[in-house]
């Protein structure tokens, strides 16, 4: 059976890391719940020692990400948010991080109330202008920092230029690549030096558990992570592997049909005479949109779409009956989100007007179910509009 990593990205997702069992053959792999190993004398062991350092579900699961994203290896934590902290971690005060200007709002938040007070220093500016990240380059910065497509705008980087910039300024680049999942986009091939997901979102896809992986490059990093695991401990639990290692079994089926419906969705969206604009790079209209046709395999299944006012999207948003209006994204089933007062919140009425998150805007995960009822769905929920 191919298990290198050569093989296609369905095969790796479902062989690599997850070959079946030497001890009993299960096809699955088992999952190891046990805090600490049985050592044969003082010294000598299986590899394994405590459970905060390293678990065999984990580093399953750590080896199959390493995979699908195209890195040298990987390292798991306990949400995306845990991996993001990671990140930062190996950093001192006085360090420097340039950043998106419009990034999932739980990132400034960690930024700015918490990292900052441990001094260390954060620029945000608009990515998707190359220029404006060259610019925000100082001496002591350490990391650039971004997501594309944005959560919620949709808006694109150039990952081939901006990691040459980097490159150049010998810093390194970290692209946040949960929106895409590796089916569609792969920041590594493209310059990037780190790849950080909230596993919560599309690598699960099934909205049952938290987790965050970082994907590495170098084995500089991966010893740096290893160690962060070790000292700081906000590693994934042997359960929650498992359940992602599940999940990316049907990573590529997903995917495609995330899109299909995304694509569908979208334009329902832009012709419907009650939405005033929508954000998904798959419409010809998106300014990116020949940048996305380049960089990404495909367009995802995230849509943002402006309905007017705060009042148009709580009208729109207790009318749905197939779409979950809820926090999160990614799953199996279409989820439906109010930025501004719900995943974008913490950054306030400025931060939000700053960079163009209005009351009236709604944001919608595609799920895989039959398109023609999220349609139906939409359709019927924007009446009451
Ligand atoms: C793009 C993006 N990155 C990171 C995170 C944080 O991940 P988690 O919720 O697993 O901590 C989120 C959460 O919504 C996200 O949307």
């Amino acid at each position: 059976m191919p298990k290198t990593t050569r093989s296609g990205f369905a095969t790796r997702a479902i062989h690599v890391g997850q070959e079946a069992d030497p001890l009993t053959g299960s096809i699955g792999v088992p999952i190891y719940p046990t805090s600490t190993y049985l050592q044969e004398e003082l010294g000598k062991n299986k590899g394994y020692e405590y459970s905060r350092v390293s678990n065999p579900t984990r580093s399953r699961l750590e080896v199959n990400l390493a995979a699908l994203e195209g890195g040298t290896s990987a390292c798991v934590f306990a949400s995306g948010m845990a991996a993001i902290n990671a990140l930062c971690a190996r950093f001192k005060s006085g360090d420097h991080v340039v950043c998106g200007n419009d990034l999932y709002g739980g990132v400034p938040r960690l930024f700015n109330q918490m990292l900052a007070n441990y001094g260390l220093e954060f620029t945000y500016v608009n990515t998707s202008e190359p220029a404006e990240v060259e610019r925000a380059i100082r001496k002591n910065t350490r990391m650039v920092y971004i997501e594309t497509p944005t959560n919620p705008l949709m808006t694109l980087t150039d990952l081939r230029v901006v990691s040459e910039i980097c490159h150049r300024k010998k810093v390194e680049l970290t692209v946040d690549n949960t929106f895409m999942s590796p089916y569609f986009q792969k920041p590594i091939e493209l310059g990037a030096d780190l790849v950080v997901h909230s596993t919560t979102k599309f690598l699960n896809g099934h909205s049952d558990g938290l987790g965050g992986v970082i994907v590495c490059t170098s084995t500089g990093q991966a010893e740096a992570f290893a160690f962060i695991q070790k000292a700081a401990g906000a590693i994934l639990s042997p359960f929650e592997c498992w359940l992602v290692l599940r999940g990316v079994k049907t990573l590529a089926v997903r995917m495609v049909q995330h899109d299909r419906n995304g694509r569908a969705v979208a334009e329902f969206l832009s012709k419907h005479k009650k939405v005033k604009k929508v954000f998904y790079p798959g419409l010809p209209d998106h300014p990116q949109h020949d940048l996305a046709r380049r960089q990404m395999s495909g367009f995802g299944s995230m849509i943002t779409f402006e309905t007017g006012s705060l009042a148009n999207a709580k009208k729109l948003l207790k009318a749905v009956r197939v779409c979950s209006l809820g926090e999160s994204l990614g799953g199996v089933e279409t989820l439906i989100s109010h930025p501004a007062t719900m995943t974008h919140a913490a950054l306030g009425e400025k931060g939000r007007a700053a960079i163009g998150i209005t009351d009236g805007m709604v944001r919608i995960s595609v799920g895989i179910e039959d398109v023609d009822d999220l349609v139906a769905d939409l359709d019927h929920a924007l009446d009451s509009v």
